[in-house]
């Protein structure tokens, strides 16, 4: 069945495959026990150490894992340097809903090409049959009223189907390198056996397989032709683009102005349900009152690098314009790269 919005014109690419991602990573998980691979849930890690040949894993409670190779796949790398991603990786944040609809669909995955971009596929099963309509991105942190975007991808489904119900919405976040191609291989130079996968552009599911094969191959000492397209090692992506520039600015902007800028909000000025920067005694705080009132306060300078967080007013969330670091309304450290949280306040 046809896609019932009208187009203008389309390029199909054949040969596609849609699956169930939370069937395929069960999958993954079934092959790697099969293989006797320890997998440590819940287990936060915090650093990585050079000892002797090898590698020390740190994690959050101050255990370790020892090991020959390693591999940092944490979304955004939580390791600064070397390696110096944060010069050359931004993160973005998308939205999907989820609908219920009557009517029969269509198969396969549609996305648009203008600003802003809506991608639709399909989900369910006999029970349901669900429509997904993705899009509205932006970069994370960036300061812009949020509120509406749910409302404008449930617009979108509806010009398919007028009575579907909505079921589910969440929100997505994915780093996305200079020059838009993901970062494959080496860390750095300077930590031979430690490889990395990222920036992978909204397409991580495809690209996260590239990367484990080109990274299964080094490990194995063989060559893999598709290695050179993703070096991540490249400097091309910060000397050739403008890009880098932006990201600098931003980060001049978070350190230095935006912290000499004295705000005129006050608490009052705080509806229920939103979140703002305030100064209070001379001090920038980061103020979320709940929908009773109830005040939460956390230093808004975030745990990566410092620069000054911005409030999410759809997702009610602390977000970093520098490198697209999340945290709770409570401080909590909920996105990579930061790996603390966030200093909480006591306020009366
Ligand atoms: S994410 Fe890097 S400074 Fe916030």
């Amino acid at each position: 069945m046809e896609l019932p919005l009208s187009i203008l014109g389309a390029i199909k690419f054949p040969n596609q495959a849609q699956f169930n991602p939370c069937k395929y990573a069960n999958g993954l998980v079934k092959s790697m026990l099969e293989k006797n691979v320890k997998i440590f849930e819940n287990t936060k890690v915090v650093d990585l150490k050079n000892k002797d040949e090898l590698y020390e894993v740190i994690t959050e409670n101050g255990n370790s894992v020892t090991a020959k190779y390693v591999v940092l796949s944490s979304h955004y790398p939580i390791i600064n340097t070397p390696g110096y991603y944060f010069l050359k990786m931004y993160q973005s944040s998308s939205y999907v809903v989820a609908v219920e609809t009557q009517k029969t669909l269509f198969q396969g995955m549609y996305i648009n090409s203008e600003k802003p971009t809506f991608s639709f596929r399909t989900a369910g099963n006999e029970q349901s049959n669900l429509l997904l309509v993705a899009g509205m991105d932006h970069k994370t942190g960036e300061k812009k009223d949020l509120s509406n975007n749910y409302n404008e991808l449930l617009k979108m489904a509806k010009k398919i189907d007028p009575t579907c119900k909505l079921k589910y919405q969440w929100g997505t976040q994915d780093c996305i390198s200079l020059d838009k191609i993901p970062y494959i291989g080496r860390f750095s130079s300077l930590m031979p056996n430690v490889y990395i996968g990222t920036g992978y552009k909204k397409w991580g599911i495809t690209n996260s397989n590239v990367a484990a094969n080109i990274i299964v191959d080094k490990i194995l000492g063989k060559e893999n032709p598709y290695e050179d397209v993703f070096t991540s090692t490249r400097l091309e992506a910060i000397k050739n683009h403008q890009e880098v520039g932006n990201l600098l600015k931003e980060v001049a902007k978070s350190l230095v102005i935006e912290k000499l800028k004295i705000p005129d909000e006050t608490l009052k000025e705080i509806t229920n349900g939103d979140g703002k920067i305030v100064e209070l005694n001379g001090k920038k705080v980061g103020i979320y009152k709940d929908e009773t009132g109830q005040l939460f306060a956390v230093k808004p300078v975030c745990s990566h690098l410092g620069c000054e967080l911005s409030w999410n007013n759809l997702e009610k969330t602390w977000d970093c314009p520098c490198h697209g670091s999340r945290f709770s309304y409570m401080g909590k450290s909920i996105y990579d790269p930061s790996i603390h949280n966030l200093e909480r306040i006591d306020i009366e």
